[in-house]
């Protein structure tokens, strides 16, 4: 049998995708299915005097209208993120309280959208208008509850070891600079969306995109106050999440709780403009960075400190400095994290919650002293290289920062880069070169898988686990070919359903490793099971006997090996950009990037995962960025075209190379997951980029023409 693990396998789904046979959640279509549209708030804080429900549930098709004055009882759900979680802890329609400009207010219920549609929008509201607060200027910072972040531990806000100030002070060289990042949307491709279809009022299934299918599952089960056995969570296809479909939103919460009522199946597609206010952003940030080195460019201090923005009803604080432990060795180091609540919808995870912006700070910072220095900037940053997470004092398992940075500096040809900004050029444009780290932590939970063998030769895996767009089919698919022994054709896979076993989170670049040691077990069970030396003896008993099918179930978790290593991917990203400053056009024209990620499964879906990180990182750098109006509170963005992201002229070719070795203190397949790292590093290596074409040191993103002007 050919090796499978480590080829370029196509996306098993791909086909199915792209001729629209894939069905999302939306599309599930059910006899007598009705339309909810949302009504939402016109104003962003203040209270719902009167809203006249009677009058719109009179108009044509108008089935049902739900408002804070009728909502169905819902329990509050333990939100202890392993039973059930909530991004938002109030519980919609639970009083007449606005809390930010869009916030959903109401629910129309009618035969078609279109009525349904309509009815929403001829809600008469009546309000008292309270002050609004959308400007961090304003903002009241306090000191950062710990948060709960995605490698499943609380983390303090605040961190010190050695003496800051008294380091900082004996220094010969300090660079000290504020940096800052605007909100940021999601903004999957795929809207959420949610079908509810309820069999009399005690069991309901929900159709609907999820990161975590079985935390959603325990979720709607608490809210319902039935058992998590009653709730069906089916979720094949996620088109798209990126942190922001791992929990119901109120309008999941709604859909469900209306559908009960009605006893009718109901589907509520939140718009994009909803989306805006009711399905998460990125929090934008304030940070600031102090690094002081000895004269040979040791840093001997570092200080770095965030503060970011969360609604009037959910702490969320953007983790802006859980990174910078892990990057840079430093007797001293000083970490510091604020929160400010303002009238804007909920925050939450958004790739690499925290780690980018907060890589933004530290590694624009770490180039800053790199020129004050006169240091080679992959120099500085291989200098200052740490054996040791500084927060949790483990050593890093299978490192391999410095192959990144060093095989990333050949590739792009780095040595050749003059040492002086404005100085090199190319057909009238002025041309910079930048580079940045990347790193994102290892994470693992634990898994279910089952492997069924049919006499028709195939294995089928099955696990609640899901693909939001990151290639868990494909790599599932090879990960049980390579065991078994088969082509890659003949496994199927079926994920994305609650009745199946617990696959997991796809959500902190964990599923693949997470997933597929349980999948390796499973296959190896189903061999025993059948009392087979290969799969071909496993069919062959199948085909003699008759028998329909052997089947086994396989878990993986993780053991005690993250009492004894820390365990975090690395990278480097180098790009060239091109400036033409009579326009202030900048272009980015090269992309070489390295990345030490444990094992890589499937080169082609893991180098398209990095791709699709840097593209997302270069929106961040470029172009991301949401507003709120201080008059009405309001967002100014509210759809993919005020939100201006990266299209296919913006992005140049993009170089991935994999180096290190596999990570096999992490878990038996060595592979530590490839879904986030790729943003990391991609903002400040551009900004960099930037100082070095331009002279001019950007520290606010994105890097919008006004500011290159
Ligand atoms: Mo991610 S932000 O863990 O989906």
């Amino acid at each position: 049998m050919n090796q499978v693990i480590g080829t370029s396998v196509s996306r098993t789904d791909g086909r199915a995708k792209v001729t629209g046979t894939a069905t999302y959640g939306a599309e599930h279509q059910l006899p007598g299915l009705v339309h909810g549209y949302l009504i939402t708030a016109t104003i962003a804080h203040g209270r719902i005097l009167t809203i006249d429900a009677q009058s719109i549930a009179q108009l044509p098709g108008v089935i049902a209208v739900f408002t804070h004055e009728n909502m169905p009882r819902l329990f509050t759900p333990a939100n202890d993120w392993a039973s059930a979680q909530i991004y938002e802890t109030r519980l919609p329609l639970s009083d007449n309280r606005v809390h930010y400009g869009g916030q959903i207010i109401g629910l129309v219920v009618a035969d078609t959208l279109e009525r349904a549609r309509d009815a929403a929008h001829l809600a008469r509201v009546e309000y008292q208008t309270d002050s609004v607060l959308v400007e961090v200027d304003k903002a009241a910072y306090e000191d950062s509850p710990p948060w709960f972040g995605e490698d499943f531990q609380f983390q303090e806000g605040t961190f010190e070891t050695g003496d800051f100030s008294a380091a900082r002070a004996g220094a010969t060289t300090v660079v000290e600079a504020t940096y800052t990042t605007e909100t940021e949307l999601n903004s999957p491709m795929e809207p959420h969306a949610i079908v509810a279809h309820w069999q009399t009022n005690n069991s309901v299934v929900t159709y609907e995109p999820t990161q975590w299918v079985r935390v959603s599952q325990g979720t709607y089960a608490q809210l319902l106050g039935i058992p998590t056995e009653r709730v069906r969570v089916v979720s094949p296809y996620v088109g798209g999440a990126f942190g922001a479909k791992a929990f119901p939103w109120p309008h999941g919460i709604l859909c469900v709780a209306a559908a009960r009522e009605i006893q009718r199946p109901l589907k509520v597609v939140v718009s994009r403009r909803q989306m805006t206010a009711n399905t998460g952003h990125r929090s934008q940030t304030e940070q600031t960075v102090r690094l002081a080195t000895n004269e040979t460019g040791r840093l001997m201090a570092l200080e770095h400190t965030a503060r970011t923005c969360t609604s009037p009803v959910e702490v969320f604080s953007e983790p802006c400095t859980a990174v910078t432990p892990v990057m840079y060795a430093t007797p001293n180091l000083k970490l510091g994290q604020e929160l400010a609540v303002l009238n804007v919808g909920t925050p939450t995870f958004m790739r690499a919650p925290g780690e980018a912006p907060g890589m933004f700070a530290l590694e624009s910072a770490m180039d800053e002293l790199a020129w004050e220095l006169g240091l080679d900037p992959v120099e500085l940053r291989l200098q200052n290289e740490t054996q040791a997470h500084q927060r949790r004092k483990h050593p890093f398992s299978a490192k391999y920062f410095a192959d990144c940075l060093r095989t990333g500096a050949e590739q792009f040809g780095w040595s050749q880069r003059q040492m002086q900004p404005r100085s090199q050029q190319r057909d009238n444009l002025l041309v910079g070169w930048g580079m940045a780290a990347a790193t994102f932590p290892g994470l693992r939970g634990s898994a279910e898988a089952k492997v069924r063998l049919l006499p028709d030769e195939t294995a089928h895996v099955l696990t609640s686990a899901n693909d939001m767009g990151t290639g868990s089919y494909t790599v599932i698919a090879m990960i049980a070919a390579e065991t078994l022994g088969l082509p890659v054709e003949r496994v199927r896979v079926e994920i994305g359903d609650s009745i199946m076993p617990d696959g997991g989170l796809a959500g902190g670049s964990q599923m693949t490793a997470t997933l597929t040691p349980a999948v390796v077990n499973a296959c190896q069970a189903v061999l025993e099971t059948a009392d087979a030396a290969t799969v071909q003896q496993a069919f062959a008993s199948l085909q003699a006997t008759g028998r329909a099918a052997y089947e086994a179930t396989g878990t993986a978790a993780p053991g005690e090996e993250s009492t004894q290593f820390a365990f975090q991917s690395w990278g480097a990203h180098f790009c060239e950009v091109t400036v033409d400053e009579a326009i202030a056009q900048l272009r980015i024209t090269r992309w070489v990037s390295v990345m030490n990620v444990g094992r890589v499964l499937n080169v082609k879906t893991a180098a398209s995962q990095i791709r699709g990180g840097i593209i997302m990182g270069i929106g961040s750098a470029l172009m991301e960025e949401c507003h709120f109006d201080p008059a009405t509170g309001h967002p100014v963005v509210y759809d993919l075209a005020t939100y201006h992201f990266p299209a296919h002229a913006d992005i140049p070719r993009i170089e991935v190379t994999f180096v290190g070795e596999p990570d096999l203190n992490f878990n038996p397949l060595g592979v530590r997951g490839v879904g986030e790292i790729g943003i990391m590093g991609v903002a400040p290596a551009v900004a960099n980029a930037v100082y070095h074409a331009t002279g001019k040191r950007i520290r606010s993103l994105p890097i919008i023409p006004d500011k290159l002007i």
